[in-house]
This record gives structure tokens, sequence and C-alpha cells, in this order.
């Protein structure tokens, strides 16, 4: 028998296991302690690409701003955004206003995977999470901890191209081991074992709870497990402006169509200003990472001068923000850190 053959034949052994370590052993999280669908959207949108840790006082501070659909489909985008503000990959904040703006035209919400799927923002990953522990569906997640567990429990050998890739290969066996009893229990079972047991670096096989139907453990070797094609990082510069003038700085309002940004401020590029960077001096070099992209951002003194203005005045996006005032707009977690660093705030 395979090692696939062999996990699908101990299922119930498996689950048993599963289930009565994560009975016991689960962190007590908001959205579990009292949960509606409500809680299980907002947290699987917020928890996308996110951790837990992260998210959980944004999650707090949504709850008590916004406390159900009806008043996430009434807010205004900019409210929903100076919310999601610091997490990150912010379509997810304004898919969900979408979402709850979808669901509060319809009758009831739906109820399948593939239902969901048609919402905004919702993908395999998230409409299994949300059917299976809202409606009971027996839908399984596949994420990336869901996958290293899976790769060791089989002991699969193979190299994915990349994550996608690994999680549509375990889509199968996910599904031949979810059950209909107690489908969104196992879905957060098996995250909670990718989170605090099974993790990618030094894996806790000793307090494990269903080490013995694992091939890895037996290999010695688990962290070994997926096997995934190195991600192509791609290095990037990005030259930026720092322009304050009599109490006011200057920003770059992201536009209504840049998908990434929009709605967002952020400090300028000097391309945005039509300088070069040689001729302003450079005040700060900070590096962060987006996705594949390693970015370097060089931000540089620029010192208002009349040509300057005329551009700064026929640019819509570029608008002067005072800083008694900064707190009402919303920028990317790294620049308002920028921001507070280079104002010594
Ligand atoms: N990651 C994604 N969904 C989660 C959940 N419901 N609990 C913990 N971690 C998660």
């Amino acid at each position: 028998m395979t090692p696939t053959a062999q996990l699908t034949a101990a299922r119930p052994a498996f689950q048993r296991a599963l289930h009565t370590w994560y009975h016991r052993h689960q962190r007590r999280l908001p959205w579990r302690a009292t949960p509606s669908l409500y809680k299980t959207v907002v947290s699987e949108f917020m928890l996308q690409q996110t951790q837990v840790t992260t998210v959980l006082p944004y999650f707090d501070r949504w709850m008590s701003t916004l406390p159900d659909f009806a008043a996430l489909a009434a807010a205004p985008e900019s409210r929903v955004l100076k919310l999601w503000e610091g997490l990150g990959y912010y379509s997810r904040a304004r898919n969900l206003r979408r979402l709850a703006q979808a669901l509060v035209g319809m009758p009831a919400p739906p109820r399948t995977p593939a239902a969901w799927r048609e919402l905004p923002g919702v993908g395999p990953y998230t409409a299994a999470a949300i059917t299976s522990i809202a409606f009971g569906e027996p839908a399984a997640c596949v994420d990336g901890n869901v996958v290293r567990i899976l790769a060791r429990l089989t002991g699969e050998g193979q190299r994915f191209r990349d994550a996608s890739a690994a999680a549509k290969y375990f889509t199968p066996l996910a599904d031949r081991l979810i059950t209909g009893s107690n489908p969104g229990g196992h879905n957060q079972a098996m995250m909670e074992l990718g989170a605090t047991v099974c993790t990618r670096r030094s894996p806790k096989c000793t307090s494990c709870p269903v080490a013995e139907f694992c091939a890895a453990k037996r290999s010695g070797t688990p962290e070994k497990f997926p096997r995934l094609q190195p991600k192509r990082i791609e290095q990037r510069s990005v030259a930026r402006a720092w322009c304050v003038h009599r109490g006011r700085l200057l920003l770059r309002r992201g536009h209504v169509k840049a998908r990434r940004l929009a709605g967002l401020h952020e400090l300028p590029e000097l391309a945005d200003l039509g300088v070069k960077p040689a001729t302003h001096s450079l005040l700060a070099v900070k590096c962060r990472t987006i996705t594949r992209f390693q970015i370097t951002e060089l931000i540089h003194a620029v010192k208002p001068s009349p040509a300057l203005w005329r551009r700064i005045a026929t640019n819509e996006s570029l608008e002067w923000i005072a800083l008694d005032d900064f707190e009402q707009v919303t920028l990317s977690g790294p620049h308002r850190r920028w921001v507070g660093e280079l104002l010594g705030w």
C-alpha cells in the first residue's frame, strides 16, 4: 500500500487523534469563542497570508467598529481601509466590503463552497474554511500549513513547482481525510497543527498527536518535506521623495483603479515629481519584501522649487497632508513607520 492509501485507510483513527488533541490544545481565539458567520468570514479574510498574532488586535477593533455585515456594507471604503491599515494586502479589505454588500442583498447567505467562490475575494481555501466552519460542509482547506502536514504524513518526495501546484496535488487526499462529522473542527485542527506543532522549521514531533501516522517522522528528517522549488526573488528599487513644507508632507494617493494601492497614501516617487535622484540628498534606505519582490526604497529629501510647485499643482494624485491631520489618512504599514521615523515621532 502507498503511504497515501495507508493514511486514507487509517482515517477514523487519524481523525480521532487529531480532533481529541485539538479539543484539548486549541488556542482560545475570539472568532472561535462564540462563532458566527460574520466572525468566521472576517477572520478568514484577515488570516489570508497573515499570522494569528498579527490579526488579533485588528479583529477586536474591527468587531467593535463594524459588528455585522450590514454595518460593513454601509461603511465608506476609506473607513474600512483605515481599520485595515498595517495588515497589508488591502484588496482583502475592499473585497470584504463588496462581499458584505452582496450578502445583504441576498435572501440568505449561500452555503456551498462553489457559491461562496462566486463572491469577491473568496478562493478555494477561504470558501472551504467558511462553509465548513459556518455550515458544516465537508470541504477541506488546503493552504501551506495543510500541504506541509500532508507531505510529511505521506513522505511525498516529489518536488513541486510552487505552493499552488502542491495544494492542487494534495487536495484529493485532504478531501478524503475530512468527513461530515465536525468538518469545521477538522479544518481548524489541521490549521492549528500546522501553526503550532508541524511547523516549517523544527517540527515538534514528540508532541504531535498524529506522529504514529507520519512517514516523514519515520524518515528522521521531517523538515525536508514538502520539497518546493525555491521562489525566484526579484530585486527592485524605488526612489521616493520626502518633501515637507510649512508643517505639511507631500503624499501620493493611490488611484481608485490601482489594484494594490487604491485609497492608500504613500510617499511619492521622484518620477511623480519629475526630478532625478542625483540632484537630491539621500535621507534613508528601507528594505521590504512584497510577494516575490525584494524592494529597496531610497528616500530623498526634496526641496520644493517653482517648477516643482507647478508639477504638484497639476498632478491630482499628489496631496499635501498637514502633519496634525496625519492620523486621518491611510498609509500602508511600512510608509506610516518610515514617516514616523523621519519625523522623529
Ligand atoms: N488560518 C486560517 N484560518 C484560521 C483559523 N480559523 N484559525 C486559525 N488559523 C487560521
